[in-house]
């Protein structure tokens, strides 16, 4: 048997296994690993992709990580945040097609008319959904004391990527002010809050290791993180990493499979999280995200933004469905999810398996 085989064979792989796994790019074997990762996939968490809409409602940033299109000091975007209204009506069409969720997505402020448009959101979209719309928040890093009013307001999940686990190799993907630690920080804030808490990594930075993409996994674990979002870097042309991958046409297909196996290694390794199929690996191939459920991922998070702002939220470079509306991405996303042979959990929340196993386990332990 090869070692592939033979890890594959465990009930589980263990730790040292990772790294491995994240390398086996050989067509064949990759194949049996993604193979493997949904089978765990369905038995865990079942044949159900669910649909998180997304609201990317401003992309005002007051950070400036070296990768990203909206950082503060790239000039030649446009700034926009969405009107109440306008986020609000999307909420409630997307309340209407028996989405269970919603993400609201910004960039990272933090004056009190931020902290208070988010509230406001928060508050009404409860409401108008009859508490039924499950809110995620993805607003970086805040205080305490603006998580908490978050909270207490009704949001129940939020997402806070670490974009790697290794902090010497973070701090070289962000000017000297940005703090990997304050972010961990944050992330065990959100947990002891009581959110269901998201997180994860880009995959394929420059000089990134399959080790360390394998200690990302383990990081995923140790901090709880019972959502997983990560996805393929790519580029911005208006950004310092602009160059940071060489001949980047021609490492699409390398960017895609390695994100791909990161999928399916997280699955096989975490089991009952849940997984979203990012749309940065639309942008390497059109059926990407289709790719992604099929090597584990259970989430999609369609773009529920009107397209008119959808060209200034450009992370990275070649962003998909730029100007498509939310009917129109629907109606091309269920075909494609339907051949695959699953179905989208419509009317259900599709809480996060592993976050309510600990909360069921620390139920029966406090009973005991
Ligand atoms: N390529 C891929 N993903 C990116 N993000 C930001 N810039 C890029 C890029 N160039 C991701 C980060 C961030 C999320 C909202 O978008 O991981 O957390
Ligand atoms: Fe906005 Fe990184 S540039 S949070």
């Amino acid at each position: 048997m090869s070692k592939l085989d033979t890890i594959l064979a465990k009930p589980r792989p263990d730790a040292d296994d990772l790294a491995v796994l994240l390398g086996a790019h050989v067509p064949a074997e990759q194949a049996r690993l993604l193979a493997a990762a949904y089978a765990v996939k369905v038995r865990e968490v079942g044949a159900v992709v669910y649909f998180r809409g997304l609201f990317e409602l401003s992309n005002l940033c007051s950070k400036d990580c070296l990768y990203c299109g909206i950082r503060r000091s790239n000039q030649n975007v446009e700034r926009y945040t969405v009107p109440v209204e306008e986020i609000l009506s999307g909420a409630r069409w997307a309340w209407e097609q028996g989405y269970g969720s919603v993400v609201l997505q910004s960039g990272e402020r933090s004056d009190p008319a931020f902290v208070d448009l988010i509230t406001e959101l928060v508050t009404k979209i409860r409401a108008l959904s009859h508490d039924q719309l499950a809110i995620t928040l993805s607003q970086g890093e805040q205080s305490e004391a603006t998580y908490r009013t978050w909270f207490e307001a009704g949001a129940e999940r939020y997402l806070l990527r670490i974009e790697t686990s290794d902090p010497d190799f973070y701090r070289r993907l962000h000017p000297a002010d940005h703090s990997w630690e304050r972010r961990r920080d944050c992330l065990r804030l959100l947990d002891s809050i009581g959110y269901q808490l998201g997180s994860g990594v880009m995959i394929g930075l420059p000089g990134q290791t399959v080790e360390q993409l394998a200690r990302d996994i383990l990081f995923f674990e140790q901090e709880k993180v019972v959502m997983i979002g990560m996805g393929p870097f790519i580029p911005h042309a208006d950004t310092p990493l602009r160059d940071g991958i060489r001949n980047f046409a021609w490492k699409r297909h390398a960017q895609l499979t390695l994100a791909l196996r990161m999928i399916a290694v997280t699955r096989l390794y975490l089991q009952d999280v849940n997984i979203a199929a990012a749309t940065a690996l639309q942008t390497l191939a059109p059926n990407g995200r289709e790719q992604g459920l099929a090597a584990g991922a259970n989430v999609i998070m369609p773009n529920l933004t009107d397209p008119k702002y959808r060209t200034a939220y450009q992370l990275y470079d070649g962003k998909p469905c730029l100007d498509e509306s939310a009917t129109q991405c629907r109606g091309c996303l269920e075909g494609r999810i339907a051949s695959l042979g699953e179905t989208i959990g419509f009317g259900q929340r599709g809480d996060s398996h592993r976050f309510q196993r600990s909360k069921d386990k620390l139920r029966f332990g406090q009973g005991e």
